[in-house]
C-alpha cells in the first residue's frame, strides 16, 4: 500500500522506526518530513501527509507527533480527511470501519515502537465496511465541512 507518513520533532524518531518497518512489510511509503529532530511545527507535516492522500497519491496516511494531538487536531482541517488518534487496536480497526478514518495520527511521547507497529498493521489492514448507517454517519460530516467552508 502507498502510505503517506510525516512528523514535526517529537515524532521524528518513531517515524524513523515506522518507516523502517513498513518498507520492511513491502509497503510504499512517501516521508514527508520532518527530517531530522530539531524543532519543527506538526501543522506543516500534517498538511503535508493529508494533501498526498487527498490528491490520491497515497491512500493512508500517518502522523506522529509528541501526543498525536496537535496532528489530529491539524489534519482534520483539511476537507476530506478522517484522522484519529487510536493508541489501540480496536480504535484502530473500528475507526477505519465504521468512520473510514485515513490519517492515523500517534503520539511518540505516549506509545513505543512495538504498538506503534501493532496499530500501523491493524489500522492498514482494515477497510471501509460501506455499511449503510456509517455512510449515512459520514455524509452528515462531509455535509459539516461543506456548511463551514469559507466561515
Ligand atoms: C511539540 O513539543 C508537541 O507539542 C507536539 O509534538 C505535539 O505533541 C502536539 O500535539
Amino acid at each position: 500500500m502507498k502510505i503517506a507518513i510525516g512528523s514535526d520533532h517529537g515524532g521524528f524518531h518513531l517515524k524513523q522506526e515506522i518507516i523502517s518497518m513498513l518498507r520492511k512489510n513491502r509497503h510504499t511509503v512517501i516521508n514527508v518530513g520532518a527530517h531530522n529532530d530539531k524543532p519543527s511545527d506538526y501543522p506543516d507535516f500534517a498538511l503535508a501527509v493529508a494533501t498526498q492522500v487527498i490528491r490520491g497519491k497515497a491512500v493512508r496516511g500517518i502522523i506522529v507527533c509528541g501526543s498525536g494531538v496537535g496532528a489530529c487536531i491539524a489534519a482534520n482541517k483539511i476537507p476530506g480527511i478522517r484522522a484519529a488518534v487510536c493508541h489501540d487496536t480496536f480504535s484502530a480497526r473500528q475507526g477505519v470501519e465504521d468512520d473510514d478514518m485515513n490519517v492515523l495520527c500517534l503520539g511518540a511521547r505516549v506509545i513505543g515502537p512495538n504498538l506503534a507497529e501493532e496499530i500501523i498493521s491493524v489500522f492498514l489492514a482494515a477497510k471501509f465496511s460501506n455499511a449503510e448507517r456509517h455512510k449515512k454517519r459520514l455524509g452528515k460530516i462531509a455535509a459539516l465541512e461543506k456548511a463551514f467552508q469559507g466561515r
